[in-house]
């Protein structure tokens, strides 16, 4: 277990999944991060040398004691189980898992463990953070993609929308970020972040553009308390190596990183 880490001591690190965003976090820990150590690696596909060990996730728990989870939304349960159960600190990245699969919430309530959600794709959460502590009245997250970040995405193949035939900028989505995140698990991870920093999956109201014209992947955010209103709007790259993701979300996890571990924090 790590807790808050000792500015003075090396974390030993293990990242799950080495895809688009896990890549480029190793790339980041090997370049150095102050107090951190990548120590392994577990992906079955992998096949650049990254050279540390590419090992199971119960030998990257054994070995570790931060864990960045970088997965597919549906291996998240298996990493996050034995997580817990060995009392590891995880930072997930994949938070639209955690409103697909509750008991991951409900198993981290009775672990040692500490789980870090970084901000992902999104800007602004930390001021939904602060008003939270004013009571927050609605929240709201628009996303716009181009239609092809949302291929195989379920509520598409279930729904039987055509993405090639959208010619103009149109609403394919409209509900709460629960529905959001089961139909779209690897592409509004956004709206699961927003609404675990805010007012829960219920109540956060989600709609999902597709733009054919879209410059890049855009988030735009609107929160309302009785003292504040925010508005935060976001374009982001799509990652070459993952046009669901963006580079932007990697860079959160090593800004996560440095926070644990710089002297001086910004925090909400
Ligand atoms: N929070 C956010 O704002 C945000 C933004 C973008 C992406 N994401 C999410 O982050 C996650 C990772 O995204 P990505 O773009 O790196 O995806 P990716 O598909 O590029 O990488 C996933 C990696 O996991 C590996 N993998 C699959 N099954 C595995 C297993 N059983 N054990 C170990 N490794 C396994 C794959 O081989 C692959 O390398 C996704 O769930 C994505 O939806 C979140």
């Amino acid at each position: 277990m790590m807790t808050i880490p000792n500015r003075f001591e090396q974390t030993k690190i293990g990242i799950a999944g080495v895809g688009a965003i896990g890549s480029a976090v190793a790339r980041a820990l090997i370049a150095g991060i102050d107090g951190f150590t990548l120590d392994c690696v577990s992906d079955p596909a992998l096949s650049a040398d990254l050279g540390v060990l590419n090992t199971d996730f119960d030998t990257l728990l054994h070995r570790c004691d931060l864990v960045i989870e970088c997965l597919p939304a549906n291996i998240v349960p298996q990493l996050a189980r034995k997580a817990f159960s060995t009392n590891t600190d995880i930072i997930f990245i994949s938070s639209a898992a955690l409103l697909i699969y509750p008991q991951i919430l409900q198993e981290l309530k009775t672990s040692k463990s500490h789980a870090y959600i970084p901000s992902g794709a999104l800007c602004g959460i930390d001021g939904v953070l602060a008003m939270k502590e004013m009571g927050i009245n609605s929240a709201k997250i628009a996303s716009t993609k181009r239609p092809s970040g949302f291929n195989d995405a379920p509520y598409i193949v279930e729904n039987e929308i055509d993405l090639a035939a959208i010619t103009q900028n149109t609403l394919i989505f409209e509900g709460n970020a629960l529905t959001a995140a089961k139909g779209f698990p690897a592409n509004i991870n956004v709206a699961a972040t927003l609404s675990l920093a805010g007012i829960g999956a219920d109540k956060t109201r989600v709609e999902i553009w597709a733009d054919p014209k879209a410059a890049g992947n855009m988030h735009e955010i609107t929160v309302r308390s009785n003292y504040s209103t925010l508005t935060s709007k976001i374009e982001n790259m799509p990652d070459p190596a993952n046009p669901k993701s963006s580079v932007l979300a990697a860079q959160s996890i090593v800004a996560t990183l440095r926070n644990m571990s710089n002297a001086l924090v910004i925090s909400p």
